[in-house]
């Protein structure tokens, strides 16, 4: 009897309940993990879209999104994200790895759409946490020939990839857009190696720019419906 409450116990504080996510800026933290459903574009087309959390625990989250989105092929309509929580906000240069991994699948490829890494740093530690001073992108995959923000201006090997690197402006937010030649489905990195690229060759001021937001998810375009599964992202700052 103790032994089966104590299973249930653990059962219990280590996996959460699956969630369903469907408002506009549905949202679920556990531990150190977030899912928000984040239909922040739906406005410039026609939609629908839910995400839901499969399970978390200390050393990573599942979840999934299904949508489907029509109009306004060249705006993006969502990001529905999972994200670290209670970040502990420090100056790029003092982080010394951000190590993360992750497992994702589209079941519909016929979409407009990428598959994305979204880090957002400020000067000011006080920054709201949805846009920077900067934001660094990495996107794993993209499809339907959609471009990241602004044009492409080098090719970059950072952890053992090549990658196209676009830069674009956004009013006061410099976007640099990390994008693989093909999808990645499966990938565990550093992603301080990126910042430390931007540093080296960008003139990236890492020492005082403070991380501010960390999230992996996927940007629907057009095209659906389509269900995007994150089967395991982990992520950490160290
Ligand atoms: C998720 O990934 C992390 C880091 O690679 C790993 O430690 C963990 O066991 C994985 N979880 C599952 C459920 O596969």
């Amino acid at each position: 009897m103790k032994i089966t409450l104590f299973l249930l116990a653990l059962a219990t504080t280590a996996f959460a309940q699956q969630q369903t996510l469907c408002d506009q800026y549905g949202y679920y933290a556990s531990g150190s993990y977030s899912v928000n459903n984040n239909l922040w574009g739906k406005d410039s087309g026609t939609g629908s879209q839910c995400s839901y959390v499969n399970s978390v625990s200390g050393s990573g989250i599942s979840w999934y999104t299904t949508w489907t989105w029509s109009g306004s092929e060249n705006n993006v309509k969502s990001y529905p994200n999972s994200g670290l929580v209670n970040l502990k906000k420090q100056h790029v240069s003092q982080i010394s790895s951000i190590p993360t991994s992750v497992k994702w699948s589209y079941d519909n490829t016929n979409i407009r759409a990428d598959v994305s890494y979204d880090l957002f740093t400020a000067a000011d530690i006080n920054h709201n946490t949805y846009s920077g001073d900067y934001e660094l992108m990495i996107w794993l995959a993209r499809y339907g020939q959609v471009q990241p923000i602004g044009s492409r201006i080098a090719t970059a090997s950072v952890g053992g990839n090549t990658w196209e690197l676009w830069y674009g402006a956004n009013g006061a937010q410099k976007t640099y857009s990390f994008v693989a030649s093909s999808p990645i489905t499966s990938w565990s990195g550093d992603i301080k190696g990126f910042f430390d690229y931007l540093t080296q060759h960008q003139g990236y001021p890492a020492s005082s720019q403070y991380l501010i937001t960390m999230q992996f998810g996927t940007e629907p375009f057009t095209g659906g419906k389509s269900t995007f599964t994150v089967s395991n992202w982990s992520a950490n700052v160290n």
